[in-house]
């Protein structure tokens, strides 16, 4: 039987391209498994850079990632689960960053930081974290294609009014992009959720 076997090519490529295929599959499992807390790691230290964009490494004193919890909000054009880091200085509580996604991306969902100060409830900053919008037209939302994210620093609720939180389209204060109202609007919307939320005392604990 063996014999046969071995002088059939069929067979014998067959059963060559099976121990391959089982060594193969053995050992990327094994690579993956090995690398599974660095790529975890990175990927926290990637979210812990974006995190200082908006808070500085010096103006804190907690373990910022290690802060976050897990809300479930109802919100204008924001997904439920919303994330909720603390800023401490000295054991007192100086800011939150929320981590919110619109649901009213022309692409789909962005995903953004948005730090805000609880002394006067104003924007620290906003940062997308993650979005699928057309190059050229709605990306103008990342800082590395535009500076039109860093006007939301230091504006709140009352700056402009609340019902000024609207792209100039709608009657609001913020600039559109030529050609492309739908992702600003997106932002917009969401980062005046985020400050809503903040003024509503949403605590990390709840
Ligand atoms: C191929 C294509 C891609 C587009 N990508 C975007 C985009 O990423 N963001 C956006 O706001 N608008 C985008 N637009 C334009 C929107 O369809 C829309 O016309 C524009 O945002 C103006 O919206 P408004 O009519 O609500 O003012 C795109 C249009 C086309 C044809």
């Amino acid at each position: 039987m063996i014999s046969s076997l071995t002088l059939n090519p069929i067979a014998k490529a067959g059963l060559t391209l099976g121990v391959f295929a089982f060594f193969g599959v053995i050992l990327l499992a094994s690579v993956q498994w090995l690398t599974k807390d660095d790529i975890a790691e990175n990927i926290r230290q990637r979210h812990l850079v974006k995190l200082h964009e908006i808070i500085a490494p010096d103006s804190y004193d907690n373990d910022l990632l290690g802060s976050m919890t897990e809300l479930n909000v109802t919100a204008d054009g924001i997904a439920n689960a919303v994330k909720v880091y603390s800023v401490l200085q000295r054991e007192k509580e100086v800011a939150k960053v929320f981590e919110v996604t619109s649901l009213e991306g022309y692409s789909g969902s962005i995903s953004m930081l948005v730090g805000v100060n609880l002394e006067d409830l104003s924007l620290r900053g906003v940062r997308i974290i993650s979005h699928k919008e057309t190059p050229g037209l709605g990306d103008k939302i990342e800082t590395a294609k535009d500076d039109w994210i860093f006007q939301f620093t230091g504006k709140s609720l009352n700056n402009p009014s609340v019902e000024q939180w609207k792209v100039q389209k709608d009657g609001g204060a913020f600039d559109q992009f030529t050609g492309a109202t739908i992702t600003p609007r997106a932002v917009v919307n969401a980062v005046r959720e985020s400050l809503k939320l903040a003024a509503e005392g949403v605590s990390s604990n709840e």
